[in-house]
């Protein structure tokens, strides 16, 4: 596949190839943008079926890392790398300290840290070799899912003011798709505030904590979607909003953190013709990236971190207020907002 001629293809400024014959390490780095600071994304690890596949996922994640960093007002660009092989046959720690030796080759222009397939424990091993990587056992900022959590939190609140005119979640109802790490720590904070939960996940002992502990209801993975509700929060897999979906929900607002929710951007502008408000996943779901930048300033400070956090709910309402002006879809306006940002550092 020609990187230049992919649709995933958004004038890059970098893609780096890298081959360790002696781990069998294959990977790509691609670097979207480093105009508001060096590229952070995360590392991927998948079977990817060809290398064209995996260029075009490098490309297009990492975009969306830049666009995440300019609405988290970080001080970081964006990127992405993906490593081709399966996660569960293909790592050893020196296929990682190969894979830390070639984040060095890029001197900081690009910054990592862990994302589906790969674990903290790869990420130990890499930071052997690389003092680009985050997210580490030996890090202060740690996991970043309880602060994914809260940022989702408070967008929910500030989709809920701007749709439905309320100050308060007590007695909102929310359905969560996914009581994973991010949607089992959202499940608990919506529960302090008093919201009621309606809950699905293929998980079952996740559902049944969350009906035990927080009194939810439980309702089978394919009905999710389409419980009447004040909120559906997706936690759990991308893609979910697509035509079928979208006919379906009886809810007034989307904002969740799973990423990639819209199956195509045109998506977006389906949900707001149902009168849907929908929270754009790369911004209500930045929580994690400002925890994470957070600790690559000039060490981790959680108060500073934590305001920040609730910073998620402010540009949310700007977006909301700014559709509604420009009588255009919220991830329309949120991309933007995004490149507005950018072009404005360029100068
Ligand atoms: P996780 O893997 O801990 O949780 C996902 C949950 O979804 C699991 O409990 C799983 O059983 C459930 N699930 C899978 N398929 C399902 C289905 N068909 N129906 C209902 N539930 C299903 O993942 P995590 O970390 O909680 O992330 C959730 C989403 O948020 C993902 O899309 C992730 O990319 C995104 N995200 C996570 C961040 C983080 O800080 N962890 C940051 C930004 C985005």
């Amino acid at each position: 596949m020609s990187v230049f001629d992919s649709p995933a293809f958004d004038d890059h400024e970098d893609i780096h190839f890298f081959s360790d014959p002696e781990t069998g390490m294959q990977a790509i780095i691609a670097i979207h943008s480093t105009v508001l600071g060096p590229a952070a994304g995360g590392c991927r690890m998948y079977p990817y079926a060809n290398s064209g596949d995996a260029i075009f996922d490098a490309l297009r994640l990492s975009k969306g890392m830049s666009f995440k960093c300019a609405l988290a007002d970080v001080p970081m660009g964006g990127g992405k790398s993906v490593i081709i092989g399966d996660p569960k046959t293909g790592k050893s720690e020196a296929l990682f300290r190969a894979f830390g030796r070639a984040v060095n080759t890029l001197h900081g222009t690009y910054h990592t840290g862990e994302d589906v397939g790969v674990t903290m424990q790869d990420m130990d091993w890499a930071a052997l070799e690389s003092n680009y990587i985050h997210g580490t056992s030996s890090e202060d900022a740690g996991d970043p899912a309880p602060a994914t959590a809260i940022g989702v939190m408070t967008g929910i609140a500030a989709a809920v003011r701007h749709k439905l005119g309320r100050e308060e979640l007590d007695g909102l109802v929310v359905a969560i798709q996914g009581l994973g790490s991010v949607g089992g720590d959202l499940a608990n904070l919506l529960h302090r505030l008093g919201a009621r939960l309606i809950v699905a996940d293929i998980d079952q002992a996740a559902v049944d904590k969350c009906v035990e502990n927080l009194g939810a209801t439980a309702v089978g993975v394919d009905e999710i979607m389409q419980v009447k509700a004040d909120v559906f929060a997706p936690c759990a897999l991308g893609a979910v909003l697509n035509d079928d979906s979208i006919a379906r929900l009886q809810c007034d607002i989307v904002a969740g953190s799973a990423n990639n929710q819209l199956l195509e951007d045109r998506h977006g502008e389906d949900l707001a013709a149902r009168g849907i408000l929908y929270a754009p996943d790369y911004v209500i779901n930045g929580g994690g990236v400002i925890w994470i930048a957070d600790a690559m300033r000039d060490g981790f400070n959680p108060e500073r971190a934590m305001a920040r956090l609730h910073g998620i709910g402010d540009v949310l309402g700007e977006i909301f207020s700014r559709a509604d002006a420009e009588n255009r879809a919220t991830n329309d306006v949120a991309d933007l907002i995004a490149r507005e940002r950018i072009d404005a550092m360029r100068g």
